[in-house]
């Protein structure tokens, strides 16, 4: 078998930070929702979501469901174009609800975007998001981001639920890749 690390330079947050900092966000999401009547929804935005979304909504000590969304956006493994196709829609309807959509990372920001305007179309109440990571230095558009997890420098990152070729996900930390070394 190939080595399930092949490439990562360098782990940049660790599992007791990530640990440490998605208890952090899901009390301060507990908070805030805590006086409010309207049902929470938390979706995820696959597939990059899955790890977060299982570790912060146990932190999230109120009543809510969840749901999923997939959208593909044409461009390649770096970049994204803007342009969004969904794969796979919400299950349930998200009218009059508080809904928290839960992002691996906002980079450009054309996809959460895109994402924000569609959700927004179905009469929620609200729309808040929460991003484990926040890139800024290549947003292209601005998008108002409730919750972060954690601001990183552009470099391409991996573990976690972010993937790298659909591969690395099942990684338990951040890391940085070295395309060279990839490429060995
Ligand atoms: P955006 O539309 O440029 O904000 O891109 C967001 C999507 O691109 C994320 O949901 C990720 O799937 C992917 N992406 C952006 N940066 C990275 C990265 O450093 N590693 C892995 N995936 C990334
Ligand atoms: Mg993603």
């Amino acid at each position: 078998m190939r080595n399930w690390e092949k490439g990562i330079m360098k782990k940049i947050i660790t599992e007791e930070e990530l640990k440490k900092r998605i208890k952090e966000l899901g009390e301060q999401i507990t908070k805030d929702y805590k006086e409010d009547a309207a049902d929470l929804v938390v979706v995820g935005i696959l597939k990059g979501s899955i790890m977060f979304m299982a570790d912060l909504i146990r932190e999230i000590k109120l009543p809510l469901i969840i749901d999923f969304m997939e959208v593909s956006s044409y461009g390649d493994e770096f970049t994204s174009s803007g342009d969004i196709k969904i794969i796979k829609d919400l299950d349930y309807s998200v009218r009059n609800k508080n809904v928290l959509i839960v992002e691996d990372i906002i980079d450009s920001g054309l996809t959460l975007k895109k994402v924000l305007q569609l959700i927004g179309k179905r009469g929620p109440k609200n729309v808040i998001l929460c991003t484990l990571l926040d890139k800024p230095e290549n947003r292209k558009v601005d998008v108002d981001i409730q919750y972060t997890g954690f601001t990183i420098p552009n470099e391409f990152v991996l573990g976690y639920g972010l993937d790298f070729k659909q591969e690395y996900r099942n990684i338990p930390y951040i890391g940085v890749m070295d395309l060279e070394e990839y490429e060995k």
